[in-house]
């Protein structure tokens, strides 16, 4: 299949940039990025469309584990290319055939700023639909971590909310993530910097050396 050129101009935020700011309507009033939940980790997230099915079951999943996400002082921002009536009205249906209720913000993008300011229009997947990202953006609005999922994929709730915890943990204690890690799991120290701190690595028997520059600890 022929790919056509990409001339949609969109920026694509990278991971430790500041999280482009931006004005918009939500089914929960207007909101200026920089000012939205000050404090709060953000979870924004675009969907292709209301009314479709990959979407609506992605949209209840966040719905249904919006009380994880706020124990993890974490706010959900919903997006999509549709106009706030169409947003209103999926909302409604939703909630009367399955009780679910979207009870976080979705930005009606109609115009497209803010999908083309987070690279989220990308037009060989679909030039008028956002593929279904994610970013994860901290108190500070630095981006720290994004993902990108087709049109036919939706995504996977329990890593979503896995990344947003490995990210805050490996904040809060200095440390990094292995391989699968989830909450409980045994966390890697950093690694020596000089001769100095890998002798003082060596003589450690606080942390579970699998070897000098690999050694992992519990946090409990
Ligand atoms: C869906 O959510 O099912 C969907 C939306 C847009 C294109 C394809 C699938």
């Amino acid at each position: 299949m022929e790919l056509k050129e990409n001339t949609i101009v969109n920026s694509m935020p990278r991971i430790g940039d500041l999280a482009p700011d931006f004005d918009a309507v939500t089914t929960q009033g207007k909101i200026k990025f920089s000012d939205f939940a000050s404090d709060k980790w953000i979870v924004m997230f675009s969907h292709p469309a209301d009314f479709t099915p990959v979407c609506t079951t992605e949209m209840s999943g966040f719905a249904t584990r919006k009380a994880e996400f706020d124990a993890l002082n974490t706010q959900l921002l919903g997006l999509s290319i549709d106009s706030v009536h169409a947003h209103l009205g999926w909302v409604q249906n939703v909630r009367e055939n399955t009780g679910v209720y979207f009870d976080f913000p979705i930005i009606a993008d109609i115009d497209m700023k803010v999908s083309k300011l987070y690279g989220m229009l990308q037009p060989n997947e679909s030039e008028t639909a956002a593929v279904r990202a994610v970013f994860f953006i901290d108190p500070s609005k630095k981006i720290r971590l994004i993902m990108y999922y087709p049109l036919n994929v939706g995504r996977n709730m329990n890593e979503i909310l896995r990344a947003l915890e490995a990210l805050q943990t490996s904040d809060e204690y200095k440390v990094a993530m292995p391989l699968d890690w989830k909450k409980g799991d045994s966390v890697i120290v950093p690694p020596p910097k000089t001769l100095d701190e890998l002798n003082a690595r060596l003589a450690d028997n606080s942390v579970e050396k699998i070897d000098w520059y690999l050694a992992k600890k519990n946090l409990n």
